[in-house]
């Protein structure tokens, strides 16, 4: 089967490629690029003032399998990327069991082949049931399917069983994707403290509470020589540490979502708890320094942390709700609107963060758009205007803060493997 997308603009961040050009899918790998290519028998797509970029990967999302399929499942979790516009993403083991053992990391790969309309990769838990006091068989978990290691959901406390677990990850090499929260410094808050916090009467998490376990998690990967990836960096502290770290350690690395790149505290209500996440919504000053170390590439990887909750979860009290928003349906419409189309970002600078640098990081061969690789490709319509409408996502949950926003620029077409999975924002099944 061949295809040819006529006239696109190829960004490839990878060879810094920009510019207008023909290129042809046949059977599983892009077969060739170039000007005035022959329409050669097979599907046509007309590339005209669109944008092709290597399939969009998430190094953080939560699928909920096993044990909270009725939040999201890998049906629906990557029909939701698919729409989004991601062909790769690396599922964290906050689960029920946790993803912790070979068994049960094999036994999800092939679901995750069979069930999934994208790839997807699990990512292990530093320690059994996420208990932070024993560390799982990293090579028997590697051998399994695992692409990285988390404890997602918290921090391992004991600095000397992270050491360890570093340690282990480092022989392994395996990255390691750390949530920084110390909860003794969270101490029950639901929302970043300040005034606002006081304000409405909710008990607050200060930037410290992220930052003390950013210093030692990064303090711990010089010592040990382990890859250290900070998770859903949201402080001003968070983007400084890890600044210097940089400046010394070439193992480090860390993301931010689209929420802390576009949100602050001041859209929270005290009421609308599809403003609650973990870490939460800072202050101006954390959002523009966010910005700030993006555009310098301290922080190397956006990712959505598509944490799906249900409506009735999500019913509660501010201070009782769980934490977490959903984001693979809107991470790249609010992407493009927000950075690139405000010049924050240049096209390949802002695509680098969703596919070249999340493809190092966990260490597959996704994220370029070059001749002989892989066909995982997005095409994007740029220009194209819409209302992000929750009703309408594929996944299981519409926990998002991004209701009724407009935005430009979205995935029009998705494509795994020489496969197309989303056309026109339809899912097309029969690929299957
Ligand atoms: O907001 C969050 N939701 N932060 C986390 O660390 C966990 C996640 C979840 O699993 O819901
Ligand atoms: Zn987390
Ligand atoms: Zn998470």
């Amino acid at each position: 089967m061949k295809m040819i997308f006529k006239e696109v603009r190829v960004l490839d961040p990878e060879s810094g490629r920009n510019e207008v050009l023909d290129v042809v899918v046949e059977g599983e790998r892009i077969k060739e690029i170039g000007r005035n290519l022959r329409r050669e028998e097979g599907k046509v797509i007309e590339g005209q003032g669109k944008w092709l970029v290597p399939g969009l990967i998430d190094v953080h999302v939560h699928l909920r399998e096993p044990g909270f399929e009725y939040k999201e499942t890998f049906v629906t979790g990557s029909r939701s990327g698919a729409m989004g516009g991601f062909t790769t993403m690396a599922y964290m083991p906050n689960t029920n069991p946790v993803i912790d053992h070979p068994e049960i990391i094999r036994a999800l790969v092939e679901k995750g082949k069979t069930e999934g309309i994208i790839n997807l990769h699990p990512v292990g838990s530093m320690t059994l049931s996420q208990q932070g006091e024993t560390l799982g068989d990293y090579g028997a978990m590697k051998k399994a399917g695992v692409v990285a290691l988390s404890e997602d959901g918290k921090s391992v406390l004991d600095s000397y069983v992270m050491k360890q677990a570093l340690l282990q990850a480092k022989k392994e090499d395996l990255p390691v994707l750390v949530h920084c929260e110390d909860p003794s410094l969270v101490a029950g808050g639901a929302m970043n403290e300040g005034e606002k916090s006081r304000a409405l009467g909710i008990k607050g998490i200060p930037n410290s509470a992220e930052d003390v376990i950013t210093a030692r998690d990064l303090i711990l990967s010089h010592e040990t020589g382990a890859r250290v990836h900070l998770c859903h960096m949201s402080t001003k502290g968070s983007v400084e540490i890890l600044r210097e770290a940089k400046a010394k350690n070439p193992l480090v690395s860390g993301e931010v979502s689209p929420h802390h790149l576009t949100l602050t505290e001041a859209v929270i209500d005290g009421i609308d708890t599809n403003t609650k996440m973990n870490p939460p919504l800072r202050r101006e000053e954390d959002r523009r320094e966010l910005i700030r170390g993006l555009q310098e590439g301290v922080i190397d990887i956006i990712a959505t942390d598509h944490a799906p909750h249900s409506l009735e979860d999500k019913k509660q009290s501010y201070e009782k709700a769980p934490f977490g928003i959903v984001g693979l349906e809107t991470a790249l419409s609010i992407g493009l609107t927000e950075l690139v189309h405000t010049g924050i970002l240049s096209p390949l600078d802002f695509f680098e963060k969703l596919t070249i640098n999340p493809a190092t990081l966990l260490g597959i061969s996704r994220g370029k758009l070059q001749a002989g690789e892989i066909a995982d490709l997005t095409l994007i319509d740029p220009e194209i205007s819409c209302e992000i409408h929750p009703e309408n996502f594929q996944s299981k949950s519409q926990n998002t803060p991004f209701r009724g926003r407009t935005v430009k620029g979205k995935a029009i077409l998705t494509m795994v493997s020489g496969n197309i999975v989303m056309e026109n924002n339809r899912l097309k099944e029969e690929n299957k």
